[in-house]
């Protein structure tokens, strides 16, 4: 087994990327054998997870000790170096553009949820747009989604990032789009707003949303948006998983013009709760506005700006080690065997569809041929109540 740091050491003993010339990239197309698991997850961490100063391990105790927890690189390095590396292969699993992975310009990173990263995003581009058009207009951002796009947008937007909570439009959809968000109807939308006085700041488009896995068309969009400097975020929690399979990957088309991209691990890829996983083209933005480095939280490695340190890129500034989770469901599983996975999920969802076509109480209500989940609704022969029908929608996910 290879260490790259050892756990007495120190810095000197930890080199910024090292990592990378320890473990196999990209992820095998089949998984490794069982047996070797152990030795894997001792190559992954390279004994650097057990790093900490003194003080640190002082301050946070047994959770520290375990390297469960870091806030800095020197706390812990192989948790972000390995994260990075992990980060990259999932990234190229789906195909990503180079400029959203650190082999480009950008980079990765897991968190714990939409709410919490969208956050992120969201005051990225709202202090990117402030610096432009001037602090004293914070009152006038937009933020845009459509009726479909999952509430934690609308939760990071008005509850934590400010906006205030009439700037939020949810965009109506409809089933000649298939659910999708129009880009006439973003286009409408952004135009009034400007002529309104306002400043259109964030489009969350979504590839599966959670109702009826709609997918808006990114490309038209993102032409859109980028028209009116829009950021642009695509929230593909659930669906994104599937689109590592090669007939799945154009439900993705049009990523390369967005700003930032995320896909829950822990929804569809075998990976437990927490582990969602955020790209970023432009990573000095979102620094910019989430960097904290106090005094205590100083070192050489930092100062020398050849390691990142992720607290950077979250609220928090502890955080786990969620890398190592994904890192064995990638490594036991390996690409192939992953996309079989998902594919076995889809088939179930086509056969269960079937059932359901056939039988007269129930009505599809969005046809999807796509993914594993399937929307569709009892029919009553009387007319129902509200409530009645939010009761019988079934979304078989
Ligand atoms: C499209 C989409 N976005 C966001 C979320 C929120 O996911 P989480 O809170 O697990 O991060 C969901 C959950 O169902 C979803 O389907």
């Amino acid at each position: 087994m290879k260490r790259l740091w050892s756990v007495t050491g120190g810095a000197a003993a930890g080199r910024h990327g090292g990592l990378r010339k320890v473990v196999p990239l990209p992820p095998e197309r089949e998984g490794r054998e069982r047996e070797r698991h152990g030795v894997d997850g001792q190559e992954a961490s390279g004994g650097g997870i057990c790093r900490l100063e003194f003080e640190e391990t002082r301050r946070n105790g047994e959770q520290g000790r375990r390297g469960e927890g870091t806030k800095r690189w020197i706390s812990s390095p192989a948790a972000t170096e390995l994260e990075k590396i992990v980060m990259d292969w999932v990234g190229e699993m789906l195909q990503l553009p180079k400029e959203f992975l650190f082999s480009g310009n950008g980079g990765g990173v897991l968190q714990g949820t939409t709410c919490e990263a969208i956050f992120c995003t969201l005051i990225s581009a709202r202090d990117q747009t402030l610096s432009r058009i001037g602090r004293e207009n914070m009152k006038k951002l937009v933020v845009y989604g459509s009726k479909q796009t999952h509430r934690a947008l609308q939760k990071a937007a008005r509850l934590i990032a400010g906006i205030h909570p009439y700037n939020f439009r949810a965009i109506e959809t409809s089933k000649s789009t298939s659910f999708g968000l129009s880009p006439d109807s973003l286009r409408s939308s952004i135009c009034a707003n400007i002529e309104a006085g306002l400043g259109p700041l964030l489009l969350c488009a979504t590839v599966g949303t959670t109702s009826t896995t709609a997918i808006d068309p990114l490309g038209s969009l993102s032409e859109v948006a980028n028209t009116y400097g829009v950021w642009v975020h695509i929230d593909a929690a659930y669906a994104g998983c599937a689109c590592i399979c090669p007939e799945f990957r154009h439900f993705m088309d049009g990523v390369e013009a967005a700003n930032s991209f995320n896909l829950n691990a822990h929804k569809w890829f075998l990976t437990t709760f927490d582990c969602y996983c955020l790209w970023v083209k432009d990573l000095g933005a979102l620094i910019k506005s989430l960097s904290t480095t106090p005094e205590f939280l100083r070192n050489k490695a930092t100062d020398s700006r050849e390691v990142m340190n992720y607290k950077d890129w979250q609220i928090t500034l502890s955080r786990r080690f969620r890398a190592l989770k994904l890192w064995f469901v990638l490594r036991s599983n390996g690409v192939a065997n992953l996309r079989d996975f998902l594919r076995s999920h889809i088939k179930m969802a086509k056969l269960f569809e079937g059932l359901v076509e056939v039988d007269k109480r129930f009505e599809i209500v969005a046809t999807r041929y796509w993914f594993a989940s399937r929307c569709c609704h009892q029919q009553w022969e009387r007319k129902l109540t509200q409530m009645e029908k939010l009761m019988t929608v079934i979304v078989i996910t």
